[in-house]
């Protein structure tokens, strides 16, 4: 811990707020951010986050018993706001006291935030916000920390690049409010720039897929490990009407699988077959279908291989723990340098 004076300094009203050594969380990622990944993170030092993704209560239960088996350090649990058993979900977190919770994937339904505060075990809750104005709403109606997001992340992503939101942002914000940045951050030189700035912390997920630690299925490593940055590319939007959240991931047959995918909706939307909100959860269950197809069964060619820009940065298979020490080294050497 004392190794990394000059970086802790800058971390330290992240690390006061997650309650871990670094400030720097690992972002869920559905089918890879499970019970090994998240407690090798915690474990390390960082804060492993669960991706809930389409999970049942059930199952989410289940998962986090399991990661409390393998770590006693703080995690958080990522959920989707537009899942239906959102309250559900809630419940399950709060039944097992879990300390962070995070709302992705759009505004969080009203009392959401207030479920997650307001129970016996009352959790801090973490927002991603794509403009400033949204950032200051929600951070006044209850989110304790943002996160910032640039469009170099792998999976759904926003239009604006990470070091523009983080000029936008964080003059505004860090005074007065936890902001963490991610989005491409591949080396520890990064992060030391982005704290510099005024984040308290940083996400990263790209660069903790293939740990050793992942139960990413090797040909889903491998892909990574060969890949450069321009090869994590942004799906493409072929229907006006249906607005389709951009993702980045390696491109590969499945990439065209999902401009076919989109037709086919946009077809039944036409025929009036189904709503804008239902033709809008099938393409995200196309890609909750299509990264398990990737990750778990390590059909590369025809899955999803949801990836960062900082994918070219990945060379082989390393734990979680020597990541950890790099980017922090780095961090340092940086801050050192100055
Ligand atoms: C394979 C993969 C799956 C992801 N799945 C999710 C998810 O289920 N929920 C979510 O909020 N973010 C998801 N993300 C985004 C990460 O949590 C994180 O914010 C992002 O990877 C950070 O950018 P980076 O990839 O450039 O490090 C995913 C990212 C990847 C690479």
């Amino acid at each position: 811990m004392t190794d990394f004076p000059k970086t802790l300094r800058l971390m330290e009203r992240g690390r006061d707020f997650l309650g871990s050594d670094y400030a720097i969380l690992c972002g869920a990622m559905s089918w890879v951010s499970e019970r090994n990944l998240v407690s090798a993170i915690s474990n390390a030092g960082g804060f492993g986050v669960i991706a809930c993704g389409a999970m049942t209560p059930e199952l989410l239960d289940a998962e986090i018993t399991a990661t409390k088996a393998m770590t006693d350090k703080p995690f958080g649990v990522n959920l989707i706001t537009m899942h239906p058993q959102l309250f559900d979900l809630i419940a399950v977190c709060e039944k097992h006291a879990v300390g962070h919770v995070v709302l992705a994937g759009g505004i969080p339904p009203k009392g959401s935030v207030e479920a997650i505060k307001g129970g016996k075990n009352p959790a801090k809750v973490i927002v991603f916000a794509p403009t400033l104005a949204l950032a200051k709403k929600l951070l006044r109606s209850g989110g304790d920390a943002l996160v910032i997001e640039g469009m170099e992340a792998g999976g759904h992503i926003g239009p604006v690049s990470t070091s523009v939101l983080a000029q936008e942002f964080l003059p505004e914000l860090s005074e007065d409010h936890l902001v963490f940045v991610a989005g491409g951050i591949g080396r520890g030189q990064a992060i030391a720039g982005y704290l510099e700035m005024g984040a308290v912390g940083v996400q990263l997920g790209t660069r903790f897929a293939c740990a050793k630690e992942s139960i990413a299925h090797e040909n889903f490593k491998k892909a990574f490990f060969r890949a450069n940055a321009r090869d994590a590319v942004a799906s493409v939007q072929v229907d006006a009407r249906l607005p389709v959240i951009p993702v980045r991931a390696l491109k590969n047959k499945g990439t065209e699988e999902f401009t076919a995918k989109q037709r086919d909706v946009a077809g039944t939307l036409d025929r009036e077959e189904i709503e804008m909100a239902e033709a809008q959860l099938q393409i995200e269950h196309y890609w909750a279908g299509a990264l398990r197809r990737a990750v778990i069964d390590g059909d590369v060619e025809n899955g999803s291989l949801m990836a960062g820009q900082s994918v070219g940065m990945l060379k082989e298979e390393e734990p979680v723990a020597d990541i950890m020490q790099k980017l922090m080294a780095q961090s340092e050497e940086a801050l050192t340098r100055r």
